[in-house]
């Protein structure tokens, strides 16, 4: 039955940066559907007040440490969750940030450390994870993508390129992976209100002009992102891969 097949229960993935916004959001439905998790930010204090309000809907929640641009708190990360959990079922990649810098003026360190999170990070904790999973013959990894890997955007060069980047790399994981039942996925969220986009929403005029350009007539909020979480870590997702499904109230539909 297709909702038993949604449900979650009896499955453990991680949610790396899960401190907030969109990865809080996700990490939530994910529990209500009955998943365990380990959740993640780069301060385990917050992650650990996080972990409880997650846990408030159900399952064990397992807080983690880990800075994604450091290799060894990913290593750490994977022993941890498989130590508590023995298993891990899905895996979702949400550490990013961004910086808004004209590209004439971008710095070399800028640059660097934009695509050291948000495209060696996700590479790296894919690895990590996928060696697990190619050991338990299955898995799924979504990725959490952007409409900056399908469109450009202005005086955020680094990040369009890393989200170009990631949309890629999960076609390329989702062809070498296949063979081992893992399929590899990612989310493009459009226009949505967390800390990240905070300077847009501070600008009237820049904040009126991206409400009137969305479809659907607003900006997305971090529970809209829950039903494709559960649907593409579910086995109800068996079938796709490769993909980057867009959730962005129909920006790029006009
Ligand atoms: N908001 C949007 O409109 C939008 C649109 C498209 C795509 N996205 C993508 O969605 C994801 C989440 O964004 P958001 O809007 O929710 O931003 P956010 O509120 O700023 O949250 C960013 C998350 O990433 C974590 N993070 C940042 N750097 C990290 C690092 N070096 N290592 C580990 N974790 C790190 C943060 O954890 P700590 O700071 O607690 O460590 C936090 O949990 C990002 O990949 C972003 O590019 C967002």
């Amino acid at each position: 039955m297709i909702l038993e097949k949604m449900s979650l229960k009896g499955k453990t993935g991680i949610v790396v940066g899960a401190s907030r916004g969109l990865g809080k959001g996700i990490a939530i439905g994910l529990a209500q559907a009955g998943a365990d998790l380990a959740v993640t930010s780069r301060e385990l204090k917050i992650i650990e007040k996080v972990a409880e309000e997650i846990k408030s809907w159900g399952g064990e929640v397992l807080p983690l440490q880990v800075d994604v641009a450091r290799k060894e708190d990913i290593d750490v990360m994977v022993d941890k969750t498989m130590g508590k959990f023995g298993k891990i079922d899905f895996l979702f990649n949400n550490a990013g940030r961004i910086t808004r810098v004209p590209s004439e003026d971008f710095s070399e360190e800028d640059w660097d450390e934009e695509l050291n999170v948000n495209l060696k990070g996700t590479f790296l904790c894919c690895q990590a994870v996928g060696r697990v999973m190619i050991k338990q013959k299955r898995g799924k990894i979504i990725n959490i993508s952007s409409i900056a890997s399908f469109i450009g955007g202005k005086n955020i060069s680094a990040y369009v390129a890393s989200k170009g980047g990631v949309s890629q790399l999960t076609k390329s994981l989702a062809s070498d992976w296949a063979k081992y039942n893992i399929r590899v996925n990612a989310i493009g969220p459009g226009y949505f209100e967390t800390d990240l986009t905070e300077p847009l929403r501070k600008d009237p005029k820049r904040f009126s002009a991206i409400n009137a350009r969305i479809p659907l007539g607003r900006w997305g909020k971090p529970e809209d992102l829950a039903g494709i979480a559960v649907f593409l870590a579910s086995d109800a997702s068996d079938y796709i891969t490769g993909q980057t499904i867009f959730v962005d109230g129909g920006w790029l539909a006009v």
